[in-house]
């Protein structure tokens, strides 16, 4: 099913956070957002879930447009696509079994949401899905007490057991270190290609981009003004997307990179130096 951005723009008083995006994703792609802070990022993510609205446009998936729908059917939506933060967004008190049911509550009726109170069903595939994230052990620690990569594994178990049909991250990677940055990317990844869902995330550095989307959509000035694959992102490209600094010097892809080049698909360009941190751009 067909996921699609028509003429979407978001404005905050006189500022325009999303310009007329025009976007069409069909089911399955894994897809990168990338731009500087500020470039209209997570506005757009929080407008194809409804956490914000569109000033104008229109939102559709399928044959349904998502941007009119109202109670229920907007609930539905929401867990449908499932939703990943940079700060996880876990109740820290509650323990990790118990915060990974929770993406079930979307599907079962609000008194049982209420005394949450799950079947035996729903506690089987939480633990499948913490299994799958090699994290059933922490299964009953207080979420609070994980380390940030594994409070992101629990935040995308929590997705999986949402059974959605799109899942957005909002720069998932952000506040953890490398290893723990490939281990979540991996397991975006591993979803996308397993379950066909389709993955929509913003990425902060290019060559996470690069090695993990097939797909690339970069944002200036809430304008789409890159989209395409990883190997059509040339220097002019980045240049374009990232813009010059205050010197008018060219800005390097280097200075938009981690060290997760280990997983770079072997079609993806080479890229510059991967140890300069993306903080630069920030
Ligand atoms: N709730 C809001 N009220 C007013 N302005 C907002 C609001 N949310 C976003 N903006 C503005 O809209 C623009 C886009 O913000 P957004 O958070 O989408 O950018 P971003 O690309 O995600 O940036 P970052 O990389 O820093 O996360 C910015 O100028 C921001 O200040
Ligand atoms: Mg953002």
């Amino acid at each position: 099913m067909k996921f699609e951005l028509r003429n979407v723009t978001r404005r905050f008083g006189d500022r325009i956070a999303v310009n007329a995006v025009n976007v069409e994703i069909p089911q399955g792609q894994m897809v990168g957002i990338i731009g500087r802070s500020g470039a209209g990022k997570s506005t757009l993510l929080r407008m194809i879930n409804r956490l914000q609205e569109p000033s104008s446009g229109s939102i559709h998936f399928g044959g349904v447009e998502v941007s009119a729908l109202r109670g229920a059917a907007l609930r539905n939506w929401q867990r449908d696509c499932a939703m990943i933060f940079q700060q996880f967004n876990l109740v820290p008190r509650l323990d990790v079994m118990t915060n990974v049911l929770l993406g079930r509550l979307n599907h079962r009726s609000t008194v049982m949401s209420l005394l949450k109170i799950f079947n035996r069903d729903e506690r089987v595939m939480a633990i499948a899905a913490l299994e799958r994230l090699g994290i059933e052990q922490t299964a009953l620690q207080p979420a609070g007490t994980l380390s940030g990569g594994q409070q992101q594994r629990v935040a995308i178990a929590r997705a999986l057991v949402q059974a959605p049909k799109m899942v957005l991250a909002d720069e998932p990677i952000a506040s953890l270190d490398p290893l723990n940055a490939k281990i979540v990317m991996d397991a975006l990844r591993n979803i996308n290609e397993r379950e066909g869902i389709t993955v929509i995330t913003n990425l902060h550095t290019l060559d996470t981009a690069r090695s993990y989307c097939e797909r690339i959509i970069g944002m200036a000035g809430g304008r789409v003004v890159f989209d395409g694959p990883p190997q059509a992102l040339d220097a002019t490209a980045v240049r374009e997307i990232y813009g010059s600094d205050k010197d008018g010097a060219g800005i390097d892809e280097s200075m938009t990179s981690t060290s997760l080049e280990s997983t770079r698909r072997p079609e993806a360009a080479p890229s510059g130096n991967v140890m300069a941190q993306a903080a630069v751009m920030r």
